[in-house]
């Protein structure tokens, strides 16, 4: 019996069960908070949630101290993770009024600080049980608005609204390539039978990843700032390449500036070769998304780069590149179906010997939103 499916058989009985899933982002990355598309997809691992009425808020989640949480009650004293849980029930409560309290217990089946968005399944599995607890309702748009608010307002992470967006939206064997300044979007069809979508875990713990990231949005504002002194736009991805040049950017607002522009029309061009069935170009986006993020945002890592190499090199390899925030963690790729087995060998035991690390794989594809599971 798995961990997952021996939590499952406790819980079954015990109350009503929500899953809120991670998320691979395919590609797309540091462009939702300069205004940019993005291609994520939700996949089938997430936060498990079950919860029971009870007379407080109480959280439980195996290997923490549990939390006990009045409505009003400060936030900021809570753990990290129940900083999540009680952000969100704080902020359903401002839209929708005070909710019968619940006892909830987590389980989690995500490799954890790997990049594939714990926290935005986290707060979807809440808002998802809060809502149909209550039979209330929110649009996915509202649902990842108020996510992104408690990461940036309580949590105090400058994030974009991806992870939270596609954790509420996800659909069944599509990406979905969001616009995120409108917040249109539309699903890509995201199965092949010859291909295979893989994630694989560096290993590599996003070191940096809180720091990096905050600096890099630092560095888009201010990239934007001097744009927009030749040029009025409210967002970087308005600019072309060639607004570089005229601008008076330093050699960093330079480099961010010029990945946000180059990735927004990767996410573009794949969208086009996944519709035209064309795994091959779609994977060679993938590869130039990495190349653009490793050389002119600067937020991959030299292990995760080793170990692109080392797939690079495998028959069967596609495309692939850092996922999500960077700075460590995981990679998406894409492998040929029939090849997959001698690759994920091939790749695990060079990986090992180069590094000394021990890498993770994990096939997925697309899967569903955030939900309530049938009992
Ligand atoms: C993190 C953030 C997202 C997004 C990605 C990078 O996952 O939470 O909003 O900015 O990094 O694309």
């Amino acid at each position: 019996m798995t961990e997952l499916s021996a939590w499952l058989a406790e819980h079954r009985s015990g109350g009503r069960l929500f899953f809120g899933p991670g998320r691979v982002n395919l590609i797309g990355d540091h462009t939702d908070y300069n205004g940019g598309l993005v291609m994520p997809f939700a996949v089938d691992m997430g936060v498990y949630l079950s919860s029971a009425a009870a007379s407080s808020w109480q959280f439980h989640s195996a290997g923490y101290p549990d939390v006990a949480y009045r409505s009003g009650d400060s936030i900021q004293g809570l753990p990290d993770w129940a900083r999540y849980v009680a952000g969100v029930i704080s902020l359903a409560e401002a839209r929708f009024g005070p909710l019968p309290p619940q006892k909830l217990s987590f389980f989690s089946n995500l490799p954890t600080g790997a990049g594939l968005s714990s926290s935005a399944a986290l707060q979807m599995a809440v808002l998802s049980c809060l809502l149909e607890m209550n039979q209330l309702d929110m649009s996915v748009a509202d649902k990842a608005r108020l996510g992104k608010q408690v990461e940036n307002d309580i949590i105090g992470v400058p994030s974009g609204i991806m992870d939270q967006f596609i954790s509420a939206g996800g659909v069944v064997g599509s990406a979905l390539q969001l616009d995120c300044a409108t917040l249109e979007y539309q699903a890509v069809a995201l199965a092949h039978a010859d291909y295979q979508l893989l994630v694989v875990d560096s290993a590599q713990p996003r070191t940096l990843a809180a720091s990096g990231y905050r600096d890099r949005v630092a560095e888009c504002a201010s990239a934007l700032a001097a744009l927009q002194q030749i040029k009025p736009a409210s967002h970087l991805v308005a600019y072309q390449l060639s607004d570089l040049d005229a601008a008076q950017l330093t050699d960093s607002q330079y480099k961010r500036a010029k990945h946000v522009i180059v990735e927004n029309g990767l996410v573009d061009a794949t969208a086009a070769a996944l519709a035209a069935d064309d795994w091959l170009a779609a994977g060679e986006c993938l590869n130039q998304s990495h190349r653009s993020l490793r050389d002119d945002y600067q937020s991959s890592h030299l292990r995760v780069d080793e170990l692109l190499a080392i797939c690079a090199q495998q028959p069967g390899f596609v495309g692939g590149r850092i996922t999500g925030g960077g700075f460590g963690g995981c990679t998406v790729q894409m492998v040929k179906a029939n090849a997959l087995e001698t690759f994920i060998a091939s790749v695990s035991e060079q990986y090992r010997s180069q590094t000394g690390l021990e890498a993770h794989f994990y096939p997925v594809s697309a899967s569903a939103g955030a939900r309530e599971l049938s009992q």
